[in-house]
């Protein structure tokens, strides 16, 4: 594992089109299975600190369940307001059937 990856979970507890929050260190993480490919991002909504984790999967993109506000997981980008900035997101590496982030 390269330095900084830190494991959010292993691949088996993330179906296809499931999200679920990870906590790691008091931050919270929105942990998504698109497809089969995994992204990591922050969990709270960037337009009020809601738990995106609450929300829905569309596709790539992640809805907030407060006021709708939909962010592309692939690169953080707002598709629908009303959220203005765009979610952090992190590099998703899969290792011996773990998913790792690189998160800081
Ligand atoms: S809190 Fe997420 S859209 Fe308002």
């Amino acid at each position: 594992m390269q330095t900084g990856y830190q494991k959010m979970a292993s691949i088996v507890d993330l179906g296809v089109g499931e999200i679920k929050r990870v906590d790691i260190n008091g931050r919270g993480y929105l942990l998504a299975n698109v497809e089969g490919e995994f992204f990591v991002a922050d969990d709270l909504c960037t337009h009020e600190d809601v738990s995106l984790a609450l929300g829905c999967l569309k596709g790539e993109w992640i809805k907030c369940s407060l006021h709708g506000s939909q962010f592309n997981l692939r690169t953080g980008e707002v598709m629908e307001e009303p959220a203005d900035e765009p979610l952090r997101v992190y590099p998703v590496k899969i290792e011996d059937g773990d998913v790792f982030a690189k998160l800081d």
